[in-house]
């Protein structure tokens, strides 16, 4: 009788030994529990794949993926934000950065925190956003602060499998697989979307405006993802949602099959400063045609002495602006010239300090601390003040009180203005001055009187 009791009690706890067992089995290694730890030389230097994909390594070279952690701004605002904070929850935000910005070093050890010494940075960890690190994620486990699960080979000897758009190819050097999460939005969002670690506060939300956009069309006619437009564009195509998005033809490797589009990897948005800090002319023009087709801007005669301008959001996947849109300056300049082309009113135009005046028009996001004051250190970010983005596909009305009233041969001006930054925030950070920025048009109607 005891005996069969102890047989009884020895099975269930083989069975729940084999239980757990089988569970640790079936659990994906990169369970949201589990950090994930792995050696630098198990990635593959971008060069290296270059050696094949030459064109995509070309489009990918000093894009902001490529740059992501050797960017200057970036670089300077991370250790600018860390200045000075004494609150936990402060400290905790300004030293995750590096978790997106330098995603290969962060997953291999080092740097795993904004104060640790940039300079010590080997190798690839310093290459930013890269082909190893992309084509080897095979998981999300949350949809912003990036929760990719990555999967990589075991360097150049086992590069492993790497993941992709195409379920019919058996390259010699690398295993390559299907995989559904590269033709997703998803794979771009998880990063996209950016919430303070501490406060939870929604610091980007560029996945979250697409996700409620129509863009995110439940028919396939009309879904486009974010692919759709940023790995569309190409010199002399903007991609954007006002534009023809036409595939690109072409194989992915110079031997390769043709196919009837192979996605660019220039990776660009609006940003056309940055690729200028690193000559690259063809990336700069591209953010410039991005923005140039992103927005229209109208203007009518409410009274005598009052315009209104309105501002549609017609190209872009999200807001308007998106990102970091506490920085970002989406602006409406108004210019009212008399007969003889002399400036009678003028609103929003950058200073002799290259700032702009408190009064402009400006489409953008405010966070606060809390308790109601404006803050520009995203550490401290406890709440949204004022969010003034054009969401997808809609519109922003604005008046403005005219002073001369416009006569007979005058003419009114409205420009819609893009740059990244303001000079202020550049003026503070440490090291080398930066700026100016670029000023960009991004769209302007003329009205004769
Ligand atoms: C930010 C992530 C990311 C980075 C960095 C990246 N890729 Fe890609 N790549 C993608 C995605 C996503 C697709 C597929 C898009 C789709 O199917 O919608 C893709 C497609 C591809 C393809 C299939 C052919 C094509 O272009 O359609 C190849 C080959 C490729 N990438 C190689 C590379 C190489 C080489 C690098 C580095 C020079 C690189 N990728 C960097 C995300 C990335
Ligand atoms: C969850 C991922 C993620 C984290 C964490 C993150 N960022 Fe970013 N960062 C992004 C993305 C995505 C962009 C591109 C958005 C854009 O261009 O508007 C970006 C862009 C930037 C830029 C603009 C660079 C330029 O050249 O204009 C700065 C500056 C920046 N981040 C600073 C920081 C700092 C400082 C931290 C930490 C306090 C941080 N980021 C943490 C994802 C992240
Ligand atoms: C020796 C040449 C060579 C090198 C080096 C190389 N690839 Fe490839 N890769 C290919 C070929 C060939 C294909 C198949 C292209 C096709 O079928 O159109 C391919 C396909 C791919 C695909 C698509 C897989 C799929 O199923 O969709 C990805 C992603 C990719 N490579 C990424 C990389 C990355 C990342 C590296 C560097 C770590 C790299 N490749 C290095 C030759 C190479
Ligand atoms: C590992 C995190 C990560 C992933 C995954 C990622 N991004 Fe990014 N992305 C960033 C960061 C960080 C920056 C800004 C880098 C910098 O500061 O220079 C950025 C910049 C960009 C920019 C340029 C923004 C500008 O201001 O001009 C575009 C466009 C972009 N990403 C699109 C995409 C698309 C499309 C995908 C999916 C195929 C994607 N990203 C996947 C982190 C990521
Ligand atoms: C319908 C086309 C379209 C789609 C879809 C789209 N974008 Fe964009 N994107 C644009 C245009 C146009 C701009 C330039 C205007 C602007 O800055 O918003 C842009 C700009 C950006 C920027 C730079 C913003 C800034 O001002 O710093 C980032 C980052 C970005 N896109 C990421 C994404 C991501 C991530 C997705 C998917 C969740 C996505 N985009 C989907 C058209 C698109």
């Amino acid at each position: 009788m005891q005996n069969k009791i102890r047989i009884q009690i020895l099975a269930t706890w083989c069975g729940l030994i084999f239980l757990c067992i089988g569970l640790v089995w079936v659990l994906p290694s990169g369970a949201p529990t589990k950090e994930m730890v792995f050696k630098l030389d198990q990635f593959i230097d971008p060069e290296t794949c270059g050696a094949c994909h030459d064109e995509i390594m070309a489009q990918w070279q000093n894009s902001m993926h490529h740059l992501s952690h050797k960017d200057p701004v970036y670089t300077r605002v991370a250790k600018f934000y860390l200045q000075g904070l004494t609150e936990a929850g402060h400290i905790t935000e300004a030293e995750s950065c590096v978790k997106c910005h330098t995603p290969v070093g962060y997953v291999t050890g080092f740097p795993k925190k904004v104060s640790d010494e940039f300079s010590q940075i080997e190798g690839i960890a310093a290459q930013g956003i890269q082909c190893d690190y992309c084509h080897v994620a095979v998981d999300i486990t949350k949809m912003y602060n990036n929760g990719l699960v990555l999967s990589p080979g075991q360097g150049e000897d086992a590069p492993g499998i790497k993941y992709g758009p195409f379920d019919d190819t058996e390259p010699e050097f690398h295993d390559a697989a299907f995989s559904k999460l590269h033709t997703d939005s998803k794979i771009c969002g998880t990063c996209h979307d950016v919430k303070h670690v501490a406060f939870g506060t929604d610091l980007e939300t560029t996945y979250t405006e697409w996700e409620n956009g129509p863009y995110n069309s439940p028919d396939p006619e009309k879904h486009v993802s974010c692919q759709g437009c940023h790995m569309y564009q190409r010199p002399g195509v903007p991609a954007t949602g006002s534009t023809p998005r036409p595939e690109n033809p072409g194989s992915a490797t110079p031997d390769a099959k043709q196919r009837p589009h192979i996605f660019t990897h220039y990776f660009v948005g609006a940003n056309s400063g940055l690729p200028q800090m690193f000559s690259d002319k063809e990336k700069s023009a591209m953010a410039v045609a991005r923005l140039r087709h992103a927005a229209e801007i109208s203007l009518e005669m409410e009274k005598e002495n009052t315009a209104r301008v309105v501002v549609s959001n017609t190209g872009a996947g999200h807001s308007l602006p998106t990102g970091l849109a506490d920085m970002r300056q989406v602006w409406i300049e108004l210019t009212l010239t008399d007969k003889d082309g002399n400036i009678v009113y003028q609103t929003g135009v950058l200073d002799k300090n290259n700032e702009l005046p408190e009064n402009t028009v400006i489409f953008n996001t405010i966070f606060g601390d809390g308790k109601g004051n404006p803050v520009i250190n995203i550490a401290k970010a406890k709440e949204i003040l004022s969010d003034t983005r054009i969401p997808v596909g809609k519109s922003a009305s604005r008046l403005f009180a005219l002073n001369p009233a416009p006569r007979r041969g005058y003419t009114l001006t409205a420009r819609l203005l893009y740059r990244s930054m303001p000079q202020k925030i550049l003026n503070q950070l440490p090291g080398e001055p930066l700026g100016p920025l670029p000023v960009v048009e991004m769209a302007a109607v003329r009205k004769e009187f």
